[in-house]
Protein backbone atom coordinates (compact mmCIF):
# COMPACT_ATOMS: atom_id res chain seq x y z
CA UNK A 1 0.00 0.00 0.00
CA UNK A 2 1.06 3.11 -1.18
CA UNK A 3 1.95 5.41 2.06
CA UNK A 4 0.30 8.46 1.66
CA UNK A 5 -0.05 11.35 4.04
CA UNK A 6 -3.29 13.02 3.42
CA UNK A 7 -4.76 14.19 6.70
CA UNK A 8 -3.92 13.81 10.65
CA UNK A 9 -7.67 11.97 11.01
CA UNK A 10 -6.61 8.82 9.11
CA UNK A 11 -3.29 8.48 10.52
CA UNK A 12 -3.15 5.41 12.61
CA UNK A 13 -1.83 7.34 16.19
CA UNK A 14 0.76 5.22 16.89
CA UNK A 15 2.52 6.60 12.80
CA UNK A 16 1.76 10.03 13.99
CA UNK A 17 3.56 9.61 16.94
CA UNK A 18 6.45 7.56 15.32
CA UNK A 19 6.55 10.74 13.20
CA UNK A 20 6.96 13.17 15.42
CA UNK A 21 9.76 11.45 17.67
CA UNK A 22 11.51 10.87 14.19
CA UNK A 23 11.47 14.35 12.90
CA UNK A 24 12.65 15.47 16.92
CA UNK A 25 15.47 12.53 16.28
CA UNK A 26 16.39 14.26 12.96
CA UNK A 27 16.42 17.75 14.52
CA UNK A 28 18.83 16.65 17.60
CA UNK A 29 21.03 14.33 15.35
CA UNK A 30 21.67 17.59 13.01
CA UNK A 31 22.44 20.46 15.44
CA UNK A 32 25.32 22.44 14.76
CA UNK A 33 25.16 21.05 10.84
CA UNK A 34 24.95 23.36 7.99
CA UNK A 35 21.75 23.44 6.19
CA UNK A 36 22.91 21.33 3.47
CA UNK A 37 24.36 18.37 5.47
CA UNK A 38 22.64 15.49 4.37
CA UNK A 39 21.48 13.17 7.39
CA UNK A 40 23.60 9.75 8.26
CA UNK A 41 20.54 7.60 6.97
CA UNK A 42 19.58 9.63 3.72
CA UNK A 43 16.49 7.87 3.38
CA UNK A 44 15.19 9.83 -0.05
CA UNK A 45 19.16 9.29 -1.58
CA UNK A 46 18.20 8.70 -5.44
CA UNK A 47 14.82 10.03 -4.36
CA UNK A 48 13.19 12.77 -6.25
CA UNK A 49 10.01 14.35 -4.72
CA UNK A 50 7.42 16.88 -6.89
CA UNK A 51 5.92 19.87 -5.59
CA UNK A 52 2.60 21.25 -7.01
CA UNK A 53 1.47 24.59 -5.84
CA UNK A 54 -2.22 26.14 -6.13
CA UNK A 55 -1.69 28.60 -3.72
CA UNK A 56 1.13 30.93 -2.32
CA UNK A 57 3.69 29.56 -0.06
CA UNK A 58 7.06 30.59 1.45
CA UNK A 59 7.55 28.28 4.35
CA UNK A 60 6.08 25.33 3.10
CA UNK A 61 7.57 25.44 -0.36
CA UNK A 62 11.42 26.26 1.32
CA UNK A 63 10.91 23.32 4.06
CA UNK A 64 9.97 20.93 1.34
CA UNK A 65 13.04 21.41 -0.80
CA UNK A 66 15.17 21.83 2.30
CA UNK A 67 14.16 18.63 3.98
CA UNK A 68 13.94 16.49 0.97
CA UNK A 69 17.87 18.05 -0.02
CA UNK A 70 18.35 17.35 4.06
CA UNK A 71 17.14 13.48 3.46
CA UNK A 72 19.57 13.04 0.32
CA UNK A 73 16.86 13.58 -2.41
CA UNK A 74 15.89 16.26 -5.21
CA UNK A 75 13.10 18.28 -5.71
CA UNK A 76 11.07 19.78 -8.89
CA UNK A 77 8.67 22.23 -8.10
CA UNK A 78 5.88 23.60 -10.73
CA UNK A 79 2.57 26.34 -9.37
CA UNK A 80 -0.23 24.38 -11.11
CA UNK A 81 -0.71 27.47 -13.81
CA UNK A 82 2.83 26.39 -15.44
CA UNK A 83 1.63 23.30 -15.57
CA UNK A 84 -0.96 21.73 -18.19
CA UNK A 85 -2.92 21.01 -15.09
CA UNK A 86 -3.57 24.87 -15.26
CA UNK A 87 -5.23 24.13 -19.08
CA UNK A 88 -7.72 21.97 -17.48
CA UNK A 89 -5.55 18.09 -17.60
CA UNK A 90 -7.20 15.96 -15.36
CA UNK A 91 -5.72 15.40 -11.64
CA UNK A 92 -5.96 11.66 -12.46
CA UNK A 93 -4.38 11.56 -16.02
CA UNK A 94 -1.32 13.87 -14.12
CA UNK A 95 -1.46 11.95 -11.10
CA UNK A 96 -0.82 8.73 -13.91
CA UNK A 97 2.17 10.41 -15.63
CA UNK A 98 4.03 12.14 -12.23
CA UNK A 99 3.75 8.62 -10.66
CA UNK A 100 6.30 7.44 -13.55
CA UNK A 101 9.14 10.07 -12.91
CA UNK A 102 9.32 10.96 -9.58
CA UNK A 103 9.36 9.53 -5.49
CA UNK A 104 6.37 11.17 -4.23
CA UNK A 105 4.73 14.20 -4.65
CA UNK A 106 3.46 17.29 -2.68
CA UNK A 107 0.58 19.13 -3.28
CA UNK A 108 -1.10 22.52 -2.10
CA UNK A 109 -4.14 22.43 -3.65
CA UNK A 110 -7.34 24.60 -3.39
CA UNK A 111 -10.16 21.99 -3.12
CA UNK A 112 -9.18 19.31 -0.91
CA UNK A 113 -11.20 17.18 -3.01
CA UNK A 114 -8.51 17.17 -5.93
CA UNK A 115 -5.55 15.78 -3.51
CA UNK A 116 -7.91 13.04 -2.54
CA UNK A 117 -8.58 12.33 -6.81
CA UNK A 118 -4.76 12.59 -7.00
CA UNK A 119 -3.83 10.33 -4.40
CA UNK A 120 -6.54 7.82 -5.57
CA UNK A 121 -4.25 7.66 -8.98
CA UNK A 122 -0.81 7.94 -7.88
CA UNK A 123 0.89 4.83 -6.81
CA UNK A 124 3.85 7.17 -5.33
CA UNK A 125 3.14 8.85 -1.94
CA UNK A 126 1.06 12.20 -2.07
CA UNK A 127 1.57 14.97 1.10
CA UNK A 128 -1.31 17.37 1.67
CA UNK A 129 0.54 20.85 1.77
CA UNK A 130 -2.17 22.57 2.50
CA UNK A 131 -5.97 22.40 1.04
CA UNK A 132 -8.98 24.40 1.99
CA UNK A 133 -10.01 21.94 4.67
CA UNK A 134 -6.48 21.14 6.42
CA UNK A 135 -2.76 21.69 6.78
CA UNK A 136 -1.10 18.34 8.48
CA UNK A 137 2.18 19.15 8.42
CA UNK A 138 1.44 22.17 9.56
CA UNK A 139 0.31 20.77 12.77
CA UNK A 140 3.37 18.32 13.38
CA UNK A 141 5.90 21.36 13.50
CA UNK A 142 3.34 22.81 15.79
CA UNK A 143 3.24 19.88 18.38
CA UNK A 144 6.71 19.28 17.90
CA UNK A 145 7.34 23.38 18.86
CA UNK A 146 5.34 22.14 21.93
CA UNK A 147 6.39 18.97 22.82
CA UNK A 148 10.39 20.77 22.85
CA UNK A 149 9.45 24.01 24.70
CA UNK A 150 7.05 22.16 27.33
CA UNK A 151 7.18 18.24 27.09
CA UNK A 152 4.86 15.67 25.83
CA UNK A 153 1.78 17.04 24.46
CA UNK A 154 -0.62 14.02 25.77
CA UNK A 155 -2.63 15.82 28.75
CA UNK A 156 -1.70 19.53 27.53
CA UNK A 157 -4.89 21.89 26.99
CA UNK A 158 -4.42 24.54 23.66
CA UNK A 159 -6.82 27.08 23.18
CA UNK A 160 -7.20 28.22 19.41
CA UNK A 161 -8.42 31.56 18.97
CA UNK A 162 -10.15 32.79 15.77
CA UNK A 163 -11.13 31.34 12.64
CA UNK A 164 -12.18 27.24 12.60
CA UNK A 165 -10.52 27.19 9.30
CA UNK A 166 -8.01 23.82 7.65
CA UNK A 167 -5.02 24.99 10.05
CA UNK A 168 -7.68 24.22 13.04
CA UNK A 169 -9.18 21.35 11.72
CA UNK A 170 -5.70 19.45 11.91
CA UNK A 171 -5.40 20.71 15.56
CA UNK A 172 -8.56 19.29 16.11
CA UNK A 173 -7.56 15.53 14.50
CA UNK A 174 -4.26 16.06 16.25
CA UNK A 175 -6.08 16.28 19.75
CA UNK A 176 -8.29 13.06 19.07
CA UNK A 177 -5.15 11.44 18.16
CA UNK A 178 -2.63 12.09 20.90
CA UNK A 179 -4.66 12.78 23.70
CA UNK A 180 -4.63 16.70 24.39
CA UNK A 181 -7.43 18.80 24.97
CA UNK A 182 -8.25 21.85 22.03
CA UNK A 183 -10.32 24.46 22.95
CA UNK A 184 -11.40 26.42 19.97
CA UNK A 185 -13.23 29.60 20.18
CA UNK A 186 -14.66 31.04 16.88
CA UNK A 187 -17.37 33.56 16.08
CA UNK A 188 -20.26 31.01 15.79
CA UNK A 189 -20.48 31.70 11.41
CA UNK A 190 -16.97 30.43 11.76
CA UNK A 191 -16.74 27.45 13.74
CA UNK A 192 -14.74 24.18 12.33
CA UNK A 193 -16.60 21.91 10.08
CA UNK A 194 -16.75 18.37 12.54
CA UNK A 195 -17.05 15.99 9.95
CA UNK A 196 -13.62 13.82 10.61
CA UNK A 197 -14.08 14.02 14.24
CA UNK A 198 -15.76 11.41 16.60
CA UNK A 199 -18.64 13.89 17.78
CA UNK A 200 -18.77 13.82 21.05
CA UNK A 201 -15.30 13.23 21.65
CA UNK A 202 -13.80 13.99 24.99
CA UNK A 203 -11.10 16.22 23.34
CA UNK A 204 -12.50 18.53 21.40
CA UNK A 205 -14.62 21.58 23.26
CA UNK A 206 -16.29 24.50 20.90
CA UNK A 207 -17.21 27.93 22.42
CA UNK A 208 -17.60 31.76 20.95
CA UNK A 209 -15.70 32.71 23.97
CA UNK A 210 -11.97 33.33 23.95
CA UNK A 211 -11.79 34.03 27.34
CA UNK A 212 -13.46 30.95 28.29
CA UNK A 213 -10.83 28.76 25.81
CA UNK A 214 -7.97 30.66 26.80
CA UNK A 215 -8.50 30.18 30.83
CA UNK A 216 -5.18 28.13 32.06
CA UNK A 217 -4.46 27.03 28.39
CA UNK A 218 -0.64 25.20 28.16
CA UNK A 219 -0.43 26.81 24.86
CA UNK A 220 -2.34 29.32 22.55
CA UNK A 221 -2.70 29.58 18.84
CA UNK A 222 -4.13 31.57 16.25
CA UNK A 223 -3.97 32.21 12.53
CA UNK A 224 -5.21 34.46 9.81
CA UNK A 225 -8.78 35.17 10.00
CA UNK A 226 -8.47 35.47 6.32
CA UNK A 227 -7.10 32.03 4.37
CA UNK A 228 -5.97 31.91 1.10
CA UNK A 229 -9.01 32.21 -1.20
CA UNK A 230 -11.59 33.50 1.54
CA UNK A 231 -13.02 36.81 -0.34
CA UNK A 232 -15.11 38.39 2.49
CA UNK A 233 -12.53 40.44 4.20
CA UNK A 234 -14.34 43.59 5.34
CA UNK A 235 -17.23 41.09 7.20
CA UNK A 236 -14.26 39.14 8.77
CA UNK A 237 -12.78 41.61 10.28
CA UNK A 238 -16.46 42.55 12.00
CA UNK A 239 -16.83 39.12 13.00
CA UNK A 240 -13.47 38.66 14.48
CA UNK A 241 -13.28 41.62 16.90
CA UNK A 242 -12.34 40.77 20.39
CA UNK A 243 -10.34 37.97 18.96
CA UNK A 244 -7.05 39.36 18.73
CA UNK A 245 -4.65 37.36 20.52
CA UNK A 246 -3.27 40.28 23.33
CA UNK A 247 -1.10 40.64 26.07
CA UNK A 248 -4.74 41.02 28.04
CA UNK A 249 -5.67 37.28 26.65
CA UNK A 250 -2.33 35.83 27.31
CA UNK A 251 -2.71 36.27 31.03
CA UNK A 252 -5.56 34.64 31.19
CA UNK A 253 -3.98 31.65 30.20
CA UNK A 254 -1.24 29.48 32.59
CA UNK A 255 1.82 31.12 33.61
CA UNK A 256 4.24 29.61 31.60
CA UNK A 257 1.83 29.42 28.45
CA UNK A 258 3.23 29.54 24.77
CA UNK A 259 1.61 31.32 21.98
CA UNK A 260 2.03 29.64 17.94
CA UNK A 261 1.04 30.99 14.80
CA UNK A 262 1.69 29.30 11.58
CA UNK A 263 2.49 32.20 10.31
CA UNK A 264 2.22 34.54 8.18
CA UNK A 265 0.98 36.60 10.36
CA UNK A 266 -1.59 39.47 10.45
CA UNK A 267 -0.38 42.14 13.09
CA UNK A 268 -2.66 43.80 14.43
CA UNK A 269 -5.14 41.71 13.55
CA UNK A 270 -5.70 38.39 14.92
CA UNK A 271 -2.24 39.16 16.95
CA UNK A 272 -0.59 41.99 18.36
CA UNK A 273 2.84 43.01 17.88
CA UNK A 274 3.54 42.65 21.76
CA UNK A 275 2.70 39.07 21.43
CA UNK A 276 4.34 37.26 18.36
CA UNK A 277 7.52 39.30 19.06
CA UNK A 278 7.61 38.52 23.19
CA UNK A 279 9.08 36.73 24.76
CA UNK A 280 6.12 33.48 25.24
CA UNK A 281 6.12 33.45 21.15
CA UNK A 282 7.84 30.16 19.61
CA UNK A 283 6.67 31.08 15.97
CA UNK A 284 9.74 31.39 14.32
CA UNK A 285 11.02 27.68 15.91
CA UNK A 286 7.65 26.96 14.79
CA UNK A 287 8.23 27.94 11.27
CA UNK A 288 11.93 26.33 11.61
CA UNK A 289 9.99 22.84 12.71
CA UNK A 290 8.72 22.53 9.27
CA UNK A 291 11.68 21.56 7.91
CA UNK A 292 12.50 18.58 10.82
CA UNK A 293 8.60 17.46 10.68
CA UNK A 294 8.05 17.26 7.07
CA UNK A 295 11.72 15.25 6.81
CA UNK A 296 10.47 12.41 9.08
CA UNK A 297 6.70 13.13 6.92
CA UNK A 298 9.03 12.03 4.09
CA UNK A 299 10.77 9.22 5.59
CA UNK A 300 7.71 7.79 6.54
CA UNK A 301 6.14 7.93 2.90
CA UNK A 302 9.38 6.74 1.37
CA UNK A 303 9.63 3.61 3.73
CA UNK A 304 6.22 2.36 3.10
CA UNK A 305 6.82 2.40 -0.66
N1 LIG B 1 2.55 28.13 7.44
C1 LIG B 1 2.64 27.94 6.12
O1 LIG B 1 2.17 26.92 5.59
O2 LIG B 1 3.27 28.93 5.45
P1 LIG B 1 3.38 29.12 3.86
O3 LIG B 1 1.99 29.49 3.38
O4 LIG B 1 4.35 30.23 3.68
O5 LIG B 1 3.82 27.83 3.25
N1 LIG C 1 -5.20 29.37 7.03
C1 LIG C 1 -4.14 29.92 6.22
C2 LIG C 1 -2.88 29.18 6.47
C3 LIG C 1 -1.70 29.69 5.68
C4 LIG C 1 -0.45 28.91 5.95
C5 LIG C 1 -4.54 29.83 4.77
O1 LIG C 1 -5.09 28.80 4.34
O2 LIG C 1 -4.34 30.81 4.04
Amino acid sequence: MTRHFLDISRLPADDLRAILDDAHARKAARKGRPKGWVDADAPARDHVLAMIFEKNSTRTRFSFDAAIRQLGGSSIIATASDMQLGRGEPVEDTARVLSRMVDAVMIRANDHEDVERFARFSTVPVINGLTDRSHPCQILADLMTIEEHRGPIAGKTVAWVGDGNNVCHSFMHAAQKLGFHLNVACPPEYHPDLRDLTVGGPSVTLTSDPHEAVRGADVVVTDTWVSMGDQDYEERLEAFEGYTVDDGLMAEAAPDAVFLHCLPAHRGEEVTDAVIDGPRSLVWDEAENRIHAQKAVLAWCLAGS
